[in-house]
């Protein structure tokens, strides 16, 4: 009788062990951040900058838009796209922001808002981030609509390589 218990003890034990096994080494390519795991692009391309106007809200207090609008807690936004962080004349920025070597594009727009303490460590903007990838593109359409980038679109974008027209 006794032997059996411990045999059946042995067994759950055995089979527990074989039960965790596999879950412990540290599976390349899971989660961290979950910044990579998609395509700012593709969400991009499906954008409503009328949605992402809604959660312009989160940045208002702080942020104007418009061409020549004043810097209020956060320099005003206009012309943005393109333009290096930390450069906009006539507001003063944190040292972690001038010394950043970023520039402004949907790309690094998406990871600021996403967590800004994580692009920038140290800057000054406090924010709490927006989760979901698909609200960042709406409202990363919204700012382009607004602060003048060209048409919401990079430069290769705008003039494409290949189709300038080259007669021999
Ligand atoms: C509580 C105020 C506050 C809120 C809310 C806020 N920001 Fe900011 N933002 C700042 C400050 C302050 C800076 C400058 C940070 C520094 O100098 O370290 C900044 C910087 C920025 C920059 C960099 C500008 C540049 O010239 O390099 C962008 C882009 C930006 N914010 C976008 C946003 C967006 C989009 C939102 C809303 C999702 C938002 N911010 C919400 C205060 C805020």
């Amino acid at each position: 009788m006794y032997c059996r218990y411990v045999r059946v003890l042995i067994v759950v034990l055995v089979l527990s062990v074989v039960a965790c096994g596999p879950a412990d080494p540290p599976q390349p390519g899971a989660k961290s951040g979950g910044s990579d795991a998609y395509d700012i692009a593709k969400l991009m391309a499906s954008a409503d900058a009328a949605k992402g106007k809604a959660f312009f809200m989160q940045c208002r207090a702080c942020h104007s838009l418009e061409q020549g609008g004043k810097h209020m807690i956060g320099p005003n936004l206009y012309g943005v796209f393109g333009r290096k962080a930390g450069a906009a004349p006539g507001f003063s920025y944190s040292d972690a922001m001038l010394a950043a070597d970023v520039v402004w594009t949907p790309e690094t727009l998406d990871h600021w808002i996403e967590m800004p303490a994580k692009l920038i460590p140290g800057s000054r903007m406090v924010f709490v981030g927006i989760r979901n990838p698909q609200d960042r593109a709406n409202l990363i359409a919204y700012l382009q609509a607004e602060t003048g980038d060209t048409a919401g679109m990079s430069p290769e974008e705008a003039a494409p390589a290949g189709e300038m027209p080259q007669e021999p």
